[in-house]
């Protein structure tokens, strides 16, 4: 089985979409329900809808994507309302919703508005969207998210976890570890696209906002997203589990990020390329490699990764 839980929550599989992808609006996410997915999470949402930035925005590579979407979202109300619906119809089931405000001052607004609802799933935080020009990436300001994080916490009880960019250097992970620590997170989601990266074809740029600049995912970024996954997976309160998401094509793509600690692994640029049948073919292409090797769950082999 590749059965897990995040929290107190279960899921009938370990794969989901990463957000942003297949999880615009109901008919997305309804896709992404009608898989092999265990769950789903909505498109990061804010206050207000956003169209995003100028198009073309999202182009795919041999080895991935570029982006820079710019949060294009339907806003709050319509994911939470949507949210709430499927609590009553699915109520064996637990789903992720995406949010960040485009200021402090909307974050809390945001997550107090989760937090009175009734909205029983779990939420994450993106402190980490590379794309909205003037905005840093939260997550690298390591103050700014300490003390977002102790203001947030004051009022939120409910389960919440944190979309990251990834890092560099191991003095980072330490701080951010150390940062982390200190909160009650049921999780941190290792790795969003690596930022700014740029992409040439024809002499060109690929994608317009930014004159190319964007969010790199897929194949590229495996080697970054595995480190990150276990960089924390090392150093994190085991109480803080961990989402792994970055350049998984294949089965053993997602039996090295749970080696590497992930408790469930998330879909990006694959999902986009080969839709939501990505996730039957790789559930299955992992339970073969668990068979092969004797692992009854992903518990028998989650972290376990070997050093010379
Ligand atoms: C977008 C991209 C991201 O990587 C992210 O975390 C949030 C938003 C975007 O451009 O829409």
């Amino acid at each position: 089985t590749t059965k897990t839980k995040i929290g107190n929550s279960e899921f009938r599989n370990c794969f989901m979409n990463a957000a942003g992808v297949y999880c615009y609006d109901k008919n997305e996410l309804e896709q992404v329900i009608n898989s092999a997915a265990g769950t789903f999470v909505t498109k990061t949402a804010t206050l207000q809808s956003r169209s995003g930035n100028p198009e073309p925005r999202y182009h795919d590579t041999a080895l991935g994507s570029i982006n820079s979407m710019g949060l294009p979202n339907l806003g709050f109300d319509y994911y939470l309302d949507y949210l709430l619906e499927l609590q009553k119809t699915h109520p064996d089931r637990t789903f992720f919703f995406s949010l960040v405000g485009m200021s402090t001052e909307d974050t809390h607004t945001l997550l107090k508005k989760v937090q009175e609802s009734d909205f029983n799933g779990i939420t994450e935080l993106n402190l980490s969207c590379p794309n909205v020009p003037g905005k840093p990436q939260i997550a690298y300001d390591m103050e700014t998210t300490e003390n977002l994080l102790t203001d947030i916490f004051s009022y939120f009880k409910k389960p919440l976890g944190v979309k990251l960019p990834p890092y560099f250097d191991i003095v980072h992970f330490d701080q951010a570890a150390t940062v982390f620590n200190k909160f009650p997170l049921t999780f941190i989601n290792c790795v969003n696209s690596i930022g700014n990266g740029l992409v040439i074809e024809d002499e060109s740029v690929v994608i317009k906002p930014k004159n190319g600049f964007g969010g790199i995912g897929g194949e590229y970024i495996k080697p970054t997203a595995l480190a990150n996954v276990h960089a924390f997976y090392k150093r994190l309160n085991p109480s803080i589990q961990i989402i792994g998401t970055g350049g998984v094509l294949t089965g053993q793509d997602a039996f090295e990020h749970i080696l590497c600690g992930a408790s469930m692994v998330q879909l990006g640029t694959t999902l986009h390329k080969e839709g939501p049948s990505a996730f039957e073919r790789i559930t299955n292409e992992l339970k073969a490699i668990m068979d092969k090797k004797g692992y009854k769950t992903i518990e028998d082999f989650k972290g376990k990764l070997k050093y010379l």
